[in-house]
């Protein structure tokens, strides 16, 4: 099983999202996945622009020469990939954005209709990988995800993609923290991480059991508020 990580966070492999990514990615490869890590900011992913050329003149190709083409090529060959990013603004990081919009070309232009009767665009490709959404976010509560779990599930009705897992972490900035207090609950959330990597790897899924575990917050709420509060003053 080939799974490959595309992470949109700004911060790169400094930031809580690449934490998680390793960590997920560190439990699958143990399980005997063949792993890919990739950072979005170091590669150069121009904006969308509408042109349509990936759909009329070069059908599947985008006219923009960057790093795209090469992305999309390891996209499309992976069996499992995961979308990784920060939370901003309540929805994904404009990184993440701009790679989203550019998976344009791996769809047609012909509309059909889905099982909803809603309308989805014809695939392109017979086999595309399922999904798996992770992101980290700053404030404490898992509510804070609700604009990606919308957008998981239009992602299934759409079609190209099979949502299999949803991995959120809310009071992200405690995965770097060197805290001692908290370093103990973060290795067990890292170890979590290793264990999901691996159920999706045997088992296609997170079971029941991890998927609690991982959504639980890894310090109580009041607590997490005032010691951000805090960590500001310094
Ligand atoms: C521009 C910007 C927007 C953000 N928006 C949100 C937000 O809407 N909700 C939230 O809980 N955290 C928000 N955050 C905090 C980040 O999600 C958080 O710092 C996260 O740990 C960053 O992950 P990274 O280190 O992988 O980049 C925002 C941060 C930035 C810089």
């Amino acid at each position: 099983m080939k799974i490959t990580a595309f992470n949109g966070s700004p911060r790169g492999e400094h930031g809580n999202t690449q934490i998680m990514v390793e960590a997920f990615l560190e439990g699958a490869k143990r399980a005997g996945a063949d792993v890919e890590s990739i950072l979005l900011v170091k590669k150069n992913i121009r904006h969308c622009m509408g042109c349509f050329t990936c759909w009329t003149k070069t059908p599947g190709l985008c006219v923009i020469k960057d790093d795209m083409p090469g992305l999309l090529d390891k996209y499309i060959k992976s069996d499992v990939v995961i979308i990784a990013t920060p939370l901003y603004v309540d929805y994904v990081s404009g990184i993440t954005k701009d790679f989203m919009d550019r998976t344009l070309p791996i769809v047609c232009p012909e509309f059909e209709k889905d099982d909803t009767g809603q309308t989805r665009h014809k695939k392109r490709y017979q086999k595309y990988p399922s999904m798996i959404v992770m992101s980290n976010c700053g404030f404490p509560e898992a509510g804070q995800f609700e604009v990606l779990r919308l957008f998981c599930e239009r992602e299934v009705r759409n079609n190209k993609a099979k949502v299999i897992a949803q991995i959120y972490r809310s009071q992200g900035p405690l995965l770097e923290s060197d805290n001692p207090d908290t370093r103990p609950v973060v290795e067990k959330y890292k170890e979590l991480l290793k264990q999901a990597g691996e159920e999706v790897v045997k088992h296609g899924q997170l079971s029941l059991k991890t998927k609690e575990e991982l959504e639980k917050p890894l310090i109580p709420e009041d607590e997490y508020r005032r010691a951000t509060n805090e960590s500001w003053k310094e």
